[in-house]
């Protein structure tokens, strides 16, 4: 039995846990608010709020329905566009659309209106740029985004100008959420949690916003097993020299992570190129390394990071993330192996890392090529140094030839550029819909340049190696 509150309404539902969300809340509830557009996490025409408890306060996020199986949430909360409404009035939000010319043809309209509303409900402060990030994965095709962006403005106004003891008071007084919101944590704490086991399941799903785009048909027929936080840990934590991260963090989750940041100071702006909120907001690391793309992002940063991946299946494995792909989407794993946690060492002090990613647009599209590098100079002396490189083999690759060629050598152009051609005989790229091989070997050359251009301005004369 799967449990969970849709709004307002309790709902207790037998329905087979793969089942898609979208589909359930469209076809048998009948609430036609959330719209399918792609249905494959693009377009955010299908955005829904998910609301958990988390230390028993709750957490509220975005998620695209239509790639959410709805195993995945018993004991939340969904909040679909139907469930904003107080009395059948606009909301605040929806007015300001109408009236800054925010909304025409209107199909993707409760997708803004969900994520602007979670927008303003995690964040008390107003940022402008910060709430048009928060609607990154929303497409508007027929009326643009000025509107959008003023209504943004608007509201946020409005919200200043109401009154509350508290800020979800104030909220619910602006009538952007209803008070109903109020009750929630206590109608969830009541729901039991569910057993999850299934013997030998076909699918293994993470997030399932890998699979859910490549083969939902199937797996909905099929027995799967839906790994969450309760089976696996989601933590990330610092034990004695390593870091710990729980094979169901998802991408959000290693973005916030203090510990992660503090070794990857610039990991928000790197991963703000990962996908849009909504999938970030659910897909997993371990995901990201078991899908097994040659353009993983979580993937290739966990590459140069050195990474080990922790199997269980009837036995517990531990292996080197880079030893893990044997071929394309062929990996060192069994089929009742499940990835429960990924470890690196805590690289020394003064190490520096820098991630490029080139896709053919900037936002929500996968790389064409990415790279990263971690490295450790000493005296302008290379003294640990990994690079990986995605997109350019049928595997996610660290550079090992490259990498090896500059460990104790000096950060000179000349040494950078030998360093590039020993790349180029790592690499064996094929030409695709992302580009020609040649086109992503010079991709490589120049991404490997940039991280020693970032890295080192002072030891790099850019315009020789350019
Ligand atoms: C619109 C969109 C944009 C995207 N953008 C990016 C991007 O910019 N960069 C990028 O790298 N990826 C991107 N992705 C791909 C995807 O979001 C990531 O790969 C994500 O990390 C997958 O995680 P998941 O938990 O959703 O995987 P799932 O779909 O649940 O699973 C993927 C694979 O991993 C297996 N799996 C999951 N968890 C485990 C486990 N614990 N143990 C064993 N096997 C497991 C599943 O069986 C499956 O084979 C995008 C996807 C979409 C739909
Ligand atoms: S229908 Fe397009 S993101 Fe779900
Ligand atoms: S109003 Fe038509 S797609 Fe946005």
């Amino acid at each position: 039995m799967i449990e969970f509150i849709l709004n307002q309404k309790k709902i207790s539902t037998n329905t087979s846990p793969t089942n898609v969300l979208l589909d359930f809340i469209r076809k048998e509830i009948k609430l036609t608010g959330t719209k399918e557009g792609c249905r494959e996490g693009d377009c955010g025409a299908c955005t829904v709020m998910i609301g958990e408890l988390i230390d028993n306060k709750i957490k509220y996020k975005t998620i695209n329905s239509c790639l959410v199986p709805i195993g995945s949430i018993h004991k939340k909360h969904i909040v679909t566009v139907e469930g904003l409404t107080v009395n059948n009035s606009l909301t605040p939000i929806q007015n300001s659309l109408v009236e800054e010319g925010g909304t025409q043809c209107g199909f993707c309209t409760p997708g803004f209106v969900i994520s602007m509303t979670c927008y303003f409900l995690n964040n008390k402060n107003f940022v402008e740029h910060e709430a048009i990030n928060y609607l990154g994965g929303n497409i508007c095709r027929c009326t643009g985004y000025y509107g959008i962006i003023r209504s943004l403005t608007k509201t946020s106004e409005i919200i200043n100008n109401s009154e509350g003891k508290t800020y979800l008071d104030k909220l619910i007084s602006a009538k952007i959420i209803p008070e109903y919101f109020k009750i929630i944590p206590k109608e969830l704490k009541q729901i039991k949690s569910n057993k999850n086991k299934i013997d030998k399941p076909k699918f293994v799903i993470g997030g399932g916003t890998d699979l859910y785009v490549q083969k939902w048909e199937e797996i909905v027929e099929t027995k799967s097993i839906l790994i969450d936080t309760k089976q696996i840990s989601n933590e990330i934590y610092k034990k004695e020299n390593e870091i710990i991260i729980g094979a169901t963090a998802t991408i959000e989750e290693f973005i916030n992570s203090k510990v992660i940041r503090k070794i990857i100071p610039q990991v928000k702006e790197y991963l703000e190129l990962f996908g849009s909120l909504p999938i970030r907001n659910k897909g997993t690391v371990a995901g990201n390394i078991v899908n097994a793309s040659p353009i993983g992002d979580i993937t290739n940063i966990l590459l140069t990071l050195n990474s080990k991946i922790h199997l269980e299946g009837k036995k517990k494995r531990i292996i080197p993330l880079e030893k893990f792909y044997l071929g394309y989407k062929q990996l060192d794993k069994k089929k009742n192996e499940i990835v429960t946690k990924i470890t690196f060492e805590i690289p020394s002090k003064n190490f520096q890392f820098n991630f490029e990613k080139v896709s053919k647009r900037t936002y929500l599209d996968i790389a064409s090529v990415n790279s990263s590098i971690g490295i450790l100079v000493k005296e302008n002396i290379i003294k640990q140094i990994r690079i990986s490189a995605g997109g350019v083999a049928p595997i996610p690759l660290y550079l090992k030839n490259t990498s090896e060629f500059l460990l104790n050598k000096e950060i000179t152009n000349q040494n950078i550029i030998e360093a590039t051609k020993i790349a180029m005989s790592e690499i064996s790229p094929i030409s695709d819909a992302r580009g020609t091989a040649e086109y992503k070997r010079l991709l490589l050359r120049q991404l490997i340049f940039a991280h020693f251009i970032l890295l080192f301005p002072e030891r790099i004369n850019a315009e020789e190696l350019l």
